[in-house]
């Protein structure tokens, strides 16, 4: 028995461009630089964690109680684009993958650090796709920390060393690694380097490529 861990954001869906847009409000609000390049700097990381490097950049810095004020803020902005995703946004082939994995009897779950996560699913209308879902409520530990993956495997009864985790941020393919996990990486070429097989997109795939790539 084999089980699949999903990121979320950048690998089932492109949540990036409305985190963007999110902090870029926020950011202009408090008169701080932040550029979409920046924004790349913030993939897989956590919300306090990002509104920190966003300060660094700026060479400023905030006592712990206003970080979380503005967090919440940038928070209530980003809901507001999430509030209106689609199914349409589902990233290529992720829902026919997902679909022929579970018929094949792979188990899957999502694991992300995102606080959002259901509400995306709902949107997307993905909930049914996933036998667990780890989100960012649910974790202590944000990823490089392996937490959100080990929960995974446990809630879907699973040695980790039996799962495989898809990823689009370094951080993910790290802390899969740290649980002891193969990682597949998507999409974004920065983790090309890390990661255990990297796919472009999920279009076309089949778990029995990603195992023979993967030496299983
Ligand atoms: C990750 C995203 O999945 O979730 C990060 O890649 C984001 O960019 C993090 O900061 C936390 O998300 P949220 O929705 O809880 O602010
Ligand atoms: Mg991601």
């Amino acid at each position: 028995m084999k089980g699949y861990i999903f990121d979320l954001d950048g690998v089932i869906v492109d949540t990036a461009k409305y985190h963007y847009l999110g902090w870029k409000r926020l950011a202009d609000e408090l008169g701080l630089r932040f550029t979409a390049q920046d924004n790349e700097l913030l993939k897989g990381v956590s919300r306090i964690r990002s509104f920190e490097i966003i300060l660094e950049l700026n060479g400023r810095e905030m006592p712990a109680e206003e970080i979380e004020k503005y967090c919440t803020v940038k928070n209530e902005y980003y809901v507001q684009y999430i509030r209106r995703i689609t199914p349409d946004e589902i990233l290529p082939g992720v829902r026919g993958f997902i679909r022929e994995i579970r018929r094949e009897g792979i188990r899957t779950a999502l694991g992300s650090a995102s606080k959002n996560a259901r509400t995306i699913l709902d949107r997307l209308g993905l909930e049914s796709y996933f036998d667990a879902v780890i989100d960012g409520t649910m974790v202590s530990k944000a990823k490089p920390d392996p937490e959100v993956f080990l929960k995974g495997a446990e809630a879907l009864g699973l040695d980790p060393g039996d799962c495989i985790v898809f990823e689009d941020a370094v951080a993910g393919i790290v802390a899969a690694h740290n649980g002891g996990m193969k990682a597949v990486g998507v999409g974004n070429a920065e983790v090309r380097e890390c990661c255990d097989f990297f796919i472009p997109s999920f279009s076309g795939l089949t778990a029995a490529v990603i195992e023979k790539k993967l030496g299983l």
